[in-house]
Order: structure tokens, then C-alpha cells, then sequence
């Protein structure tokens, strides 16, 4: 019998590196496919053709006739969000049924957060928002701060699982919207006060609907393990998002590198033994905090149209910057990484030279190749730079490595060297058909 192999999908950098394309190219090689953290913050990209879906709560891998698409307890679940998502699918011909499960276990998203969420954003804004100047952190305000606050509080959150049980749910929404109230009002929502009994009948219904789907992934998952059937773990957001191993407090509520595995879904760590790190040839961040190869010039802003950097949940514009391979380095080691794909090389033609950034500069001038976890100490770093040259062809027509440029070639062994991992998968366009796969050994071919 053939060794089943797992494979986690993790974001090496602030998040939209291309996941959800990579994860849609994977799930061919996967039975089952699993989001372990996040909520809908995430927005998932993925190109079929002349379609273009967005994927926030459900696994990418749902595109896929077939296979089983799994929302597992690490994440929190905007229920009406994920409803909306379902119905649009569906409009769309894609089959969300049996094939989607929900754990029983991961803690909802109600529409409080949201409130909280945009409330706190608000109280904590000051005077050079974006640049971590202030604290606030520049969230999607889809409320997954307040909800996973609520998961640790304990008292004060509901789980998938208490939207089948109407008289519980009241119990819980009876004293949870007495105190939500004064919270709100305290942080200057001028709102009516939030009403337990529509709560009730609001989530119950949703409860009633999404019933089929909501299960006890834990098991489920391991009965699959047992089965020998192949899991695929997505991760949302990225390792430099990640609440213990991130830029805190820029960062979100949930452990997105593949740390969050095990917790997020039950699974032992040991089962991951492929991890494939997601970065794009560049840099790019949304919301607040420190960002040492910002490029705050005509270079970003080419970079930026050129990518249609903008964000997918939030229509943001993302900040854009030279690739910090200090970063991706660190992201390597917490992640486990056994091999990388290179997004967006494409963005990159038309620049005579291209910057990779190889150490950090500190304010004593000494010079460290080490990254800091920490929004204060990364603030005061100064990025040192390797300069390689650029290539003017366009490489969106590519399909294969040997067709790259020589200079692009050499862009990517120059990561591989620094950071010390294979690039397996090099991606030149949106579309499945514009990856070029780098190792005769891959998952995607
Ligand atoms: P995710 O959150 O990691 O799944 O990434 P997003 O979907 O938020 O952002 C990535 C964006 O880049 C999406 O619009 C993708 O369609 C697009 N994309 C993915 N790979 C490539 C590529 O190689 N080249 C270009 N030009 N766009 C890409
Ligand atoms: P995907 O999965 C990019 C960022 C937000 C903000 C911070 C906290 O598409 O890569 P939150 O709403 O989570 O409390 O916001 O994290 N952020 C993301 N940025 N891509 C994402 O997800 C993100 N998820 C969260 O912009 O700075
Ligand atoms: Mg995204």
C-alpha cells in the first residue's frame, strides 16, 4: 500500500499570496480539504476559465467535484456570510451539499462582533493610520477579533452546535446580549439594545438550514486518516498574521501558519509532512503595522497595478513592496516548509533591477538576518539589500520553466539559496494553466 501523503497550503507573508489558487490546484491530488483557521476574512481567489470566484469561509477545494470540503473548530463562522456563499455557489452550478461539513465546535461569528469590531477599530484610530502608528489595526471588521475573544472567554460564546438547540441558544443570548449591550454603548454604538428573543429565531432558523452540513469534524477527519484518504489543509490569512508567531498586535486573533493545525481541527501535527509555503516574487500587505520593504513610490504603485493589488474582501488598496526574504526565511522555519510557490513572477517584468531584501539593518547599525515577531522592534529595522537584475519579457504566455528568462531563472534560485527551500510551483497568471511546476517530482502534475 502507498504512504498517504497530507499536505498543508500556509501564507508565508500578510496573507492574498495565491493560496486559494494553489489549493484549487492541489485538491486534484487530495480527498479532503480543510480550512483550520480564520473566518470570513480570508478572501480566497480562484480562476476557472472566464470565471472568477472568491472563496471567504469554504475550502477552495469546493470548486472540485468530489471531494470533501471541511470547515473545521479553528475557525470562526459567520453563519449568514457562509449562507450567502453557499447560495452564490449554487447559482453558480457548483454542488455544495454532502460535500461540505462544518464542525459542530467552531464558534460563530453574530453580528455583536462586527459592531465590537468596528467599534474598537474606531476608539483606537489615531493620527498615521496604516503605518502602525497608531493601534489601530486596520481589520476587515468581520468581527473575528471579538469572536475568537468570545471562544477564550468562554462564557459569552455560542458554537455551530448551539444553533440546534433553540431553548440553549436563548438561555446563552439572554445573558450574553444583557452585557454586549452595555459593551456596545460603552464604545459609543448608538444602537438599539440588541434583542435575545430575534437572536433566538434568527440563528435558529440558520441553525435549521445549515443542519446537514454541521458534524463532529474531529472524527470525521480522523475517520478519513484511517481510510487512507488524503487531507489538504488550507490555511487562511498568513504566518506573519499569526496571533503567537506575527507582527503583534498587527496581525489577527487566530494561529493561521500551520501551528494552528492540530488545534484547528484535531489532527495531530505529525500527519502534515509536506507544507507548501505560498509568497508572492514580491511583497504586499493590507491593514496596519510595520512593513521594513515598503515601497511608498512610483515602484509600488506599479507593482500594485500591474498585481491589481487590491483586496479581495475589502477592495483595499494592499501596500506593496520588494520581497523580504528575512521574512519568508522565518516563515519557513515556523511553518515547517518543505517547499515554496512563487506567486505573481509575472507582476515583476519590466524593471531593469529587481531588490531582494537580505538582512535588517538595526538602529545600532549592526546588521541581523534574523526577523523580529514584534511590531515596536520590526518598526525601527532598515531593510539591506541584494540588487539582481531585472527581465523585460512578459512571462503570462509561459507554461513552462525552461521558456523563463534567465534573469527570472536566477531571481529564483537566489531565493531558493537564501532561504534554503526548493520553489516547486512558479505562477505567471491567475489561471490554473499559467504555473510552471519546477521539480519533475510535483503535487500538481
Ligand atoms: P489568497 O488570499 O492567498 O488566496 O490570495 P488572493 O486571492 O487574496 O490574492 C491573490 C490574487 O492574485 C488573486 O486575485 C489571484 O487571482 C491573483 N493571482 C494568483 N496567482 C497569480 C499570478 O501568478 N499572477 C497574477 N498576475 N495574479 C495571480
Ligand atoms: P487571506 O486568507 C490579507 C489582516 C487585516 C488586518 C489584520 C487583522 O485572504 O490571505 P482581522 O479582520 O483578521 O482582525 O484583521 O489581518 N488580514 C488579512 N490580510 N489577507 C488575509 O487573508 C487577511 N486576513 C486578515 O487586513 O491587517
Ligand atoms: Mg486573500
Amino acid at each position: 500500500m502507498t504512504h498517504t501523503i497530507h499536505t498543508a497550503v500556509v501564507g508565508l507573508q500578510w496573507g492574498d499570496e495565491g493560496k486559494g489558487k494553489i489549493v484549487d490546484l492541489l485538491t486534484a491530488r487530495h480527498d479532503v480539504i480543510v480550512r483550520y483557521n480564520g473566518g470570513a476574512n480570508a478572501g480566497h481567489t480562484v480562476v476557472v476559465g472566464d470565471q472568477r470566484y472568491a472563496l471567504h469561509l469554504i475550502p477552495s477545494g469546493i470548486l472540485n467535484a468530489n471531494k470533501l470540503s471541511v470547515i473545521a473548530n479553528g475557525v470562526v463562522v459567520d453563519p449568514e456570510k457562509l449562507i450567502e456563499e453557499i447560495d452564490t455557489l449554487q447559482q453558480r452550478g457548483i454542488n455544495v451539499g454532502d460535500n461540505l461539513r462544518i464542525s459542530n465546535r467552531a464558534h460563530v461569528v453574530m453580528p455583536y462582533h462586527k459592531e465590537h469590531d468596528a467599534a474598537l477599530e474606531r476608539a483606537f484610530a489615531g493620527s498615521t493610520p496604516g503605518k502602525g502608528g497608531d493601534f489601530s489595526i486596520g481589520t476587515t471588521k468581520r468581527g473575528i477579533g471579538p469572536a475568537y475573544a468570545d471562544k477564550v472567554h468562554r462564557s459569552t460564546s455560542i458554537r455551530m452546535g448551539d444553533l440546534l438547540d433553540k431553548e440553549l441558544l436563548q438561555r446563552k443570548l439572554r445573558s450574553i446580549c444583557a452585557i454586549r449591550t452595555l459593551e456596545l454603548k460603552a464604545l459609543g454604538v448608538n444602537a438599539p439594545p440588541l434583542d435575545p428573543e430575534e437572536l433566538t429565531n434568527r440563528f435558529t432558523a440558520i441553525g435549521t438550514r445549515l443542519a446537514p452540513h454541521i458534524t463532529d469534524t474531529t472524527y470525521l477527519l480522523h475517520d478519513c486518516l484511517n481510510d487512507g484518504r488524503s487531507i489538504l489543509f488550507e490555511g487562511a490569512n498568513a504566518c506573519l498574521l499569526d496571533i503567537d508567531h506575527g507582527t503583534f498586535p498587527y496581525v489577527t486573533s487566530s494561529n493561521c501558519s500551520t501551528l494552528g493545525i492540530p488545534p484547528g481541527t484535531g489532527v495531530p501535527g505529525k500527519h502534515v509532512q509536506r507544507v507548501l509555503g505560498i509568497m508572492k516574487a514580491y511583497a504586499t500587505r493590507v491593514g496596519a503595522g510595520p512593513f521594513p520593504t515598503e515601497l511608498d513610490d512610483a515602484i509600488g504603485e506599479r507593482i500594485r497595478e500591474r498585481g491589481r493589488e487590491y483586496g479581495t474582501t475589502t477592495g483595499r488598496p494592499r501596500r506593496c513592496g520588494w520581497l523580504d526574504l528575512v521574512a519568508i526565511r522565518y516563515s519557513v522555519m515556523v511553518c515547517g516548509t518543505t517547499s515554496l510557490a512563487c506567486m505573481l513572477l509575472d507582476v515583476l517584468s519590466g524593471f531593469d533591477e529587481l531588490k531582494l531584501c537580505t538582512g535588517y539593518r538595526l538602529p545600532d547599525g549592526s546588521v541581523t538576518d534574523r526577523f523580529f515577531p514584534d511590531a515596536q522592534q520590526l518598526a525601527r529595522v532598515e531593510p539591506v539589500y541584494e540588487t539582481v537584475p531585472g527581465w523585460s519579457e512578459e512571462l503570462d504566455g509561459m507554461t513552462e520553466r525552461g521558456e523563463l528568462p534567465a534573469n527570472a531563472q536566477r531571481y529564483l534560485e537566489r531565493i531558493e539559496q537564501i532561504v534554503g527551500v526548493p520553489i516547486e510551483i512558479v505562477s505567471v497568471g491567475p489561471e490554473r494553466s499559467q504555473t510552471l511546476t519546477m521539480q519533475s517530482e510535483t503535487v500538481i502534475s
